[in-house]
């Protein structure tokens, strides 16, 4: 627990403490861990695997989020007095999630005003992201969308490589296209182009972004 930033002001002590409280589940690639509408009563911790946060409109989904290890969700309908799932979730990727149940999270966060200032400060952050992400998808093209999510996957999750920045995440052209309310086709051919001009390429079903430059300057003439 002590890699989770939610967590890293408490004392050892502590820790154990909430350690006891958790427990560790397994999820296999692209099993659902809950769905939108839910009633929810446990707090998610990723220890390993990739999750998507997604709505689902009429079979069409909106990726909405990405979370890997030291990232928590599921806190809001715990939050939120008589809310439900806000979002559903699914794993992209083979999972091991830690779970903290309502009934011991709300204690927590009641005797450690930090915890919730933390979740707070999150919640802004994805606020910010979300009004990103609305502004890309009301005004971009689908080339500068797909352009800027590449972007900004590099940011999140790039690690450098030999000739550029590599993705580390295993994405679909599906994937790709829920993020930035395309179809897959679209997302083929446009990734084609992308990799014909030298801007990226494939690499065992990960991608490398080989001229950041030239992506931003896709960004630069809308
Ligand atoms: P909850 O509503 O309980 O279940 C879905 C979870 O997805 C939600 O809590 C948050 O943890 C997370 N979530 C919902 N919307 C977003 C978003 N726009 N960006 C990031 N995470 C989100």
């Amino acid at each position: 627990l002590r890699d989770f930033p939610l967590f890293e002001h408490l004392d050892e002590e502590y820790l154990a403490e909430i350690s006891n409280l958790c427990s560790e589940r397994m999820y296999s690639k692209g099993e659902s861990i809950f769905f939108e509408g839910d009633e929810g009563d446990e707090l998610y911790l990723v220890i390993s695997g990739v999750i998507q946060i997604y709505q689902d409109n009429h079979s069409r989904d909106v990726i909405l989020s990405i979370f890997r290890e030291g990232d928590y969700f599921g806190e809001m309908a715990l939050l939120q007095k008589e809310r439900v799932r806000s979002a559903s979730a699914r794993t992209i990727e083979k999972s091991a999630l830690c779970i903290l149940k309502k009934r011991h999270f709300i204690p927590l966060v009641k005797s450690k005003p930090e915890i919730l200032i933390g979740i707070l400060g999150t919640a802004l952050d994805r606020l910010r992201d979300a009004n990103k992400l609305i502004t890309d998808l009301t005004i971009l093209d689908v080339r500068t969308r797909i352009a800027r999510m590449l972007l900004r996957l590099t940011e999140q999750h790039g690690v450098p490589s030999a000739d550029g920045m590599l993705i580390d995440l295993k994405l679909t052209h599906q994937h790709l296209a829920d993020m930035t309310g395309t179809a897959r086709e679209t997302v083929t051919k446009l990734l084609l182009d992308l990799q014909s001009e030298q801007l990226i390429r494939n690499d065992q079903k990960k991608i490398i972004v080989c001229n950041m430059d030239g992506l931003r300057n896709i960004l630069d003439t809308i």
